[in-house]
């Protein structure tokens, strides 16, 4: 078998896209002899209704032994009222937690069809293709001290950034891994300038580097610099890899480059197990979308990239994984179009569907 994949459908428009992609599974076995050993599980609402809980302790278990978990959505209104303890997105970060997924992969490409979708122009987007890889388990979202304190007769808010060596040291490798699987280019984002924890993380990125990927091109930027830099000219980067906080918002600001929430894919990948595969759940960037669930209207696209990104980052299938990124922008460039991706230009929109059939055809002349 080429590796086993456990499919958490999720909630509102996650079974929905999800479905697709299990069309898009099933043809790389009947059609590329990839045996992908694949099962099913609950997570979120769903988890909830059956168990009370938004992820079972035996999905966790299951979770924990697959080479690739694919994720649609958690979460939806009929979940709102519910204790923080069993929330449906508590079922998400326990994934995360307990797999240890301290890289998240957030590409930002721009199919040439869409360029018009972007807040930036259409020469600086078309054919965009870069990397953000942000460092999820630590830095100042977690740092200690944190808590809101009394200090004389007011009171203080205090987080702390806090990098230890070998936390810069694991997501830089990931980040050098991806690069040897892309344009071989990593740029490493911190505020050296003003941060303690800025000037090691530099140090310990270019040891990693020095040490042990002198063949990937590396080379660092203040965060500030950066942000100005990823909307000026964007190509200019391959692999941008960063800390937690700066993360969080360059890969916001990446995301706008690129247009709808329904083409965005993403990672978080863990540390290699003994067989060389990361620990890694691939989920699109989007929520359960209780707005439109249940109509046929929802963009399988992003769930589909994810499981490209599988194919190349779990399975080392680039080749497959080119193939059906090019399936994906061969139907954009054929005018086909969920609603959401309509725009102006008042074509009949397909169904979620619709968009399948329309990828596993280019498959199929691929
Ligand atoms: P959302 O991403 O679900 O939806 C935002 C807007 O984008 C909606 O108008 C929706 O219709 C549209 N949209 C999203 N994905 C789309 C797709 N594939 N095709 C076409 N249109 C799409 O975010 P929102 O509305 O803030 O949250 C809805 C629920 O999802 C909440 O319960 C929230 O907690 C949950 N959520 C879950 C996430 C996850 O599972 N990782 C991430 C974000 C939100
Ligand atoms: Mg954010």
């Amino acid at each position: 078998s080429t590796g086993s994949i456990l499919i958490l459908p999720g909630d509102g428009i996650g079974p929905e896209v999800m479905a697709q992609v299990r069309r898009i599974i099933d043809w790389y076995g009947a059609k590329r002899g990839l045996s992908f050993d694949v099962s099913e599980d609950l997570v979120g609402g769903a988890a909830y209704d059956a168990h009370g809980v938004p992820l079972a302790d035996e999905t966790m278990a299951r979770a924990q032994e697959a080479d690739a978990v694919l994720l649609g959505a958690v979460g939806g209104p009929k979940y709102d009222d519910l204790d923080f303890s069993v929330k449906p997105e508590r079922g998400l970060l326990r994934l995360r937690k307990e797999m240890d997924l301290y890289a998240n992969l957030r590409p930002a490409q721009c199919f040439d069809a869409l360029a018009d979708f972007s807040s930036l122009k259409r020469d600086v987007v078309a054919g965009l293709d870069i990397m953000i890889v942000r460092e999820l388990t630590s830095g100042v979202y977690f740092g200690e001290p944190r808590g809101i304190f009394t200090e004389g007769n007011e009171r203080v808010g205090i987080n702390t950034q806090r990098y230890t060596e070998s936390e810069i040291a694991r997501v830089a490798r990931s980040a050098f891994e991806l690069a040897r699987k892309r344009g071989g280019k990593v740029c490493s984002m911190e505020k050296a300038n003003v941060m303690e924890s800025g000037i090691l993380w530099r140090e310990v990125v270019q040891k990693v580097h020095d040490e042990e990927y002198p063949d990937v091109e590396l080379s660092h930027m203040y965060a500030d610099a950066g942000a100005m830099q990823l909307t000026r000219w964007p190509k200019q980067f391959d692999v941008i890899v960063t800390d937690n906080l700066f993360g969080d918002l360059l890969s916001d600001v990446a995301a706008m480059l690129t247009g709808s929430l329904g083409m965005l894919p993403s990672a978080s990948l863990g540390a290699p197990a003994a067989n060389g595969r990361p620990k890694a759940l691939y989920e699109p960037v989007h929520g359960s979308a209780p707005d439109i669930a249940g109509q046929g209207k929802a963009n399988p696209i992003a769930c589909i990239l994810s499981f490209a990104m599988a194919l190349r980052y779990s399975f080392d299938e680039g080749v497959e994984a080119d193939r059906l990124e090019a399936a994906v922008e061969k139907v954009l460039a054929d005018g086909v179009r969920t609603p959401d991706l309509l725009g102006e230009e008042g074509t009949d929109p397909v169904t979620t569907e619709g968009m399948g059939d329309a990828i596993l055809k280019a498959l199929d002349a691929s």
